[in-house]
């Protein structure tokens, strides 16, 4: 999908919203699931926009070849330095990191995607073969991003899995309903389990506390779940938690003390 660059637009009346620029050798991935459902709506409405170039439109050469022989050897090619750089300079003036999908990148978590919410908007460069030749991605410093320890065909589906995540904390994409306040990764902690109607399913019940009416009960109920679950199945997360709580313990005394209050604990 491309979208006219209505920078500067006076019909527009409004500012460009958030933009999510990716170049790509199959721009037609996009938006793909981007286009339904949270990402889909917020789309529609213009809270954010998406581009989706193909790198391919760059190459100036007969076949229009995007890609090369390694040197010292090997299998597979390797994405041309100046058919990228030219898809880069292109869109240079977009606000936001330019980042490049790759297993070797900076692994992605839900601290990364708040950076990146938080951020003017985002380039996204999607590799394909072995990759992109590595002095074009030097001297335009771009970023690099991974989405997990295991290698994918082509950087679109990571660009996607970036996108989505991303998207659903842009302002006004989310509702209350779907708030994001207490998922998981929000102080380094899994969500506790969700339970809905019926409240005996094929003999299984509904924890009682969930059904109890009482908010405190449920919401000790909650947190308790959440930290046994993390401690069991992400003892690196777990660890974490942890010291991000000894760190505020040992924060608020010192707090208090300077306001000449008395240091007590007021995390129920
Ligand atoms: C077949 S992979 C290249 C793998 C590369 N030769 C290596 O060993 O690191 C092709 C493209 O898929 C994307 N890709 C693969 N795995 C990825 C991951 N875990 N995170 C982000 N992008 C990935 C990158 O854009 C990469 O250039």
């Amino acid at each position: 999908m491309s979208a006219p660059d209505d920078d500067g637009d006076p019909a527009a009346g409004s500012r460009t919203p958030w933009t999510a620029t990716v170049l790509t050798l199959f721009p037609e991935v996009f938006p793909g699931p981007l286009g339904v459902s949270l990402a889909g709506k917020a789309l529609d409405r213009g809270l954010w926009r998406l581009d989706a170039r193909n790198i391919r439109d760059y190459a100036l050469d007969r076949h229009r070849s995007v890609d090369d022989t390694p040197f010292g050897g090997g299998a597979g090619m390797v994405m041309r330095p100046d058919v990228v750089d030219r898809a880069l300079a292109d869109v240079e003036d977009r606000p936001g990191p330019v980042v490049n999908l790759s297993p070797r990148g900076r692994p992605l978590d839900q601290g990364v995607v708040r950076e990146l919410a938080g951020a003017p908007g985002l380039t996204l460069l999607c590799g394909r073969y072995e990759g992109i030749d590595e002095r074009v991605l030097e001297a335009r410093g771009v970023q690099e991003l991974s989405v997990g320890d295991f290698v994918l065909s082509g950087g679109e589906v990571a660009a996607l899995t970036v996108l989505d995540a991303v998207v659903r904390l842009l302002p006004g994409v989310m509702g209350n309903a779907e708030s994001g306040g207490d998922e998981s990764f929000e102080r380094d902690l899994l969500e506790y389990p969700q339970y809905t109607r019926p409240a005996d399913w094929h003999g299984r019940q509904v924890p009682a506390v969930l059904q109890s009416g009482d908010h405190a009960r449920i919401a000790r109920w909650r947190r308790e779940m959440a930290e046994e679950i993390t401690r069991v199945r992400r003892p690196d997360l777990w660890a974490r938690h942890q010291a991000q709580q000894a760190a505020e313990a040992t924060a608020q005394p010192k707090r208090r003390s300077r306001h000449g209050g008395a240091a007590h604990d007021d995390t129920d």
